[in-house]
């Protein structure tokens, strides 16, 4: 490959999204619509990348990653002003100037060697990314002569009934000759419907210029499905889901419905585990091999183990260990760490707190701000009372403890190693090594007494 440089086009404001925010700052499985677009471009081993900015050009700027140029058109006058705009970027290039546009997210490195390949076995002054639609309406028409070379492209607004016909339609993405780019682009004007300098006109100019123009079909025509409306975010986003879905499961992971698991672009998931319908994976969630994540559960940025089962809950900035076991319907709030071989079964909320391997809370529990011991027994109905309407404390309970059925465990308490709490206590003191603690009132019977 020649050398080569890429700019994306990210001005506009996206009118037809009705939306008070960039459409390219929209998202598509977690991630911003123009990072796909530059991505793209750097898989394809294009890295040098500028971006048109315009339209909330601060917010635009903000969110790319560091190193990608960005280019300030004020005034939206069309998509070869915009080009205009980026000329310093690219007026010393001797090589390919790529174009994309920052609203097609599904364009893939693949599919950017394919026209950069085309280009420079052609020798084209420019070759356009194409793709041949049932129903072309909107995009601008490949008008090609008799030996099938390209010879302009006609904007639907200024299309012929004939040229309205073509089915071969403009991507908005090309492959220039940098330098002829840069004269054909002097030649531009704005005599079309709109008024603008249409970046399509230097088709005719190079022509005209003896230079000759091709086309590059896309083996995929989704590549270049671009987001102009919220119901086209949400069909592009479908088609991202099956990419994401689809790439999990050549990795050896089992989903029951793809079309209903819903897994962010950053996410890992390990061989041989089996995501449920519904099941919501978001962040930087991890999750090992063998696991069975069951329907409707939500986790986000959570770290799972090897052969862990969650059934219907929630997950959140948290870690779960190897062969436990979660849910269902139990909620496990940020900054918890789960331990290997333990329970935290139904109606169980942990929150900022850790649980050592091997230690359980099956029922009807809530663990703030604690620290569990190794194989602690947390029976059901067991409060960590954490909060005073204050402050937050915290509580511990050692190692080998056991927690009777509906214990209060006023915080800051320490419940030493080996200690047995009585059910229905509320322990209000520490309770020492392997000693009984009750912390209860004493059963009265009054016999007889309704009898009276
Ligand atoms: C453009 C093409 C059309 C093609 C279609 C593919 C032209 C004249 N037409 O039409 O042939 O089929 O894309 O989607 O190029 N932009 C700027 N600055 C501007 C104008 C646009 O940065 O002054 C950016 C937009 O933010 C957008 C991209 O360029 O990302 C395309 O602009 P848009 O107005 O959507 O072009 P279309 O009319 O769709
Ligand atoms: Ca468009």
């Amino acid at each position: 490959m020649k050398k080569s440089k890429t700019i994306i086009l990210a001005a506009g404001q996206g009118t037809r999204m009705r939306s008070q925010k960039s459409k390219v700052l929209h998202q598509v499985c977690e991630k911003n619509i123009l990072d796909y677009v530059v991505d793209a471009s750097k898989g394809s081993g294009i890295a040098d990348v500028a971006v048109v900015v315009g339209y909330q050009a601060d917010e635009v700027k903000t969110s790319l990653c560091p190193g990608i140029a960005t280019i300030l058109q004020k005034e939206q006058l069309g998509t070869g002003h915009a080009v205009l705009q980026a000329l310093p970027f690219f007026k010393d290039l001797q090589g390919n100037l790529i174009v994309l546009v920052g609203d097609a997210p599904l364009i893939r490195p693949e599919t950017i060697k394919g026209l950069v390949t085309e280009h420079e076995a052609r020798g084209h002054g420019a070759t356009v990314l194409t793709a041949e639609f049932e129903d072309p309406t909107g995009y601008g028409r490949m008008v090609k002569n008799q030996a099938d070379e390209l010879i302009k492209i006609v904007e639907e607004r200024d299309a012929t009934v004939e040229e309205k016909k073509i089915r071969e339609i403009n991507s908005g993405m090309y492959c220039f000759d940098a330098q002829t780019l840069i004269l054909a682009l002097k030649e531009l004007n704005t005599n079309n419907t709109q008024g603008e300098y249409y970046l399509t006109d230097v088709i005719e100019i190079m022509r005209q210029m003896g230079r000759t123009t091709g086309t590059y079909m896309t083996p995929d025509p989704e590549d270049i499905q671009a987001i102009n409306s919220k119901v086209q975010l949400s069909e592009v986003a479908t088609v991202m889901k099956k990419r994401i879905n689809s790439s999990l499961m050549d990795n050896g992971v089992i989903m029951i419905d793809p079309g209903a698991t819903y897994i962010g672009c950053e996410v890992i998931v390990g061989q041989d585990s089996t995501l449920y319908p519904g099941v919501i994976l978001e962040g930087k969630t991890i999750i090992g091999k063998d696991c069975l994540i069951g329907a409707n559960s939500r986790l986000v940025n959570a770290e799972i183990g090897d052969h862990v089962t969650i059934q219907n809950s929630t997950i959140l900035d948290s870690s779960v260990d190897d062969d436990t076991s979660v849910g269902p319907y139990a909620y496990i709030r940020p900054g918890s760490r789960i331990g290997k071989h333990c329970k935290v079964g139904d109606f169980v909320e942990v929150k900022n707190s850790t649980m050592a391997d091997g230690s359980k809370a099956a029922h009807l529990t809530y663990i703030g701000d604690g620290d569990v011991g190794k194989n602690v027994n947390l029976g059901c109905g067991t409060v960590f009372v954490n909060y005073d309407g204050k402050k937050k404390y915290r509580t511990t309970v050692e190692k080998n403890a056991f927690i009777g059925c509906n214990t209060n465990l006023i915080a800051p308490v320490t419940v030493k190693e080996g200690a047995y709490i009585a059910a229905g206590s509320t322990i209000t003191d520490d309770v020492p090594e392997e000693s009984l603690a009750i912390a209860r009132a004493r059963q009265i019977n009054k016999v007889g007494y309704l009898k009276k």
